[in-house]
């Protein structure tokens, strides 16, 4: 089974896992934004690999679309994200914002924790993380959840780590 692991990522959180991934399933890595409709039909299975950002899966509409018109025959995706994987409601939730019904049934679907990186982060980016900041901490009565992403978006942390790609790489091994 010939597998490709193609990432779309800012500040490299998501690379990271996908090299651990494409090690472990001996798939071929290659950017996202070096991935065509013609490459992809090379392989039996397409991971892809993003980041989220304000809910969404970066990259991932494109890359659905790409994998439609290809002849690869199985897609699965990855999301690597600030949120912890303990939170498995906000996870679920991210899950039925970006998949349709249907997906939820043939796209294969993993969550990674990660971190942020204000290093590494684009100017818009660390603008809007600025903001979100501000309107938590002017917010009165704040919530449990929202005292900890207060906390949480402070400053860069790295939460990333292999054991949260496992599931994954034991879903492909096994197919
Ligand atoms: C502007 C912005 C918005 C983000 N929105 C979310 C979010 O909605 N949920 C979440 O869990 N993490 C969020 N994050 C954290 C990123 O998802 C996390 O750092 C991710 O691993 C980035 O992947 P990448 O560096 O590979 O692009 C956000 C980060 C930025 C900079």
């Amino acid at each position: 089974m010939k597998i490709l692991v193609t990432y779309k990522t800012k500040t490299e959180f998501t690379k990271w896992y996908a090299e651990i991934i494409a090690k472990e399933v001996e798939g071929e890595l290659i950017d996202f934004s070096k991935v065509t409709n013609e490459k992809m039909s090379e392989y039996d299975v397409v991971v892809y690999g993003g980041g989220l950002h304000a809910g969404r899966i970066n990259g991932f509409k494109k890359a659905k679309e790409m994998f439609a018109k290809s002849a690869a025959k199985k897609m699965v995706v990855f999301v690597t994200g600030a949120t912890p994987n303990e939170e498995t409601e906000t996870i679920d939730e991210v899950w039925k914002v970006n998949l349709t019904e249907e997906e939820m049934e043939s796209v294969p679907h993993f969550y990674m924790q990660s971190g942020l990186c204000y290093e590494k982060m684009s100017f818009p980016d660390k603008t809007l993380m600025k903001l979100l900041a501000n309107m938590l901490s002017k917010k009165e009565n704040k919530s449990n959840a929202e005292l900890g992403q207060e906390q949480a978006i402070k400053s860069s942390y790295n939460i990333s780590d292999e054991k949260y790609a496992k599931p994954l790489i034991e879903y492909l091994l096994g197919e």
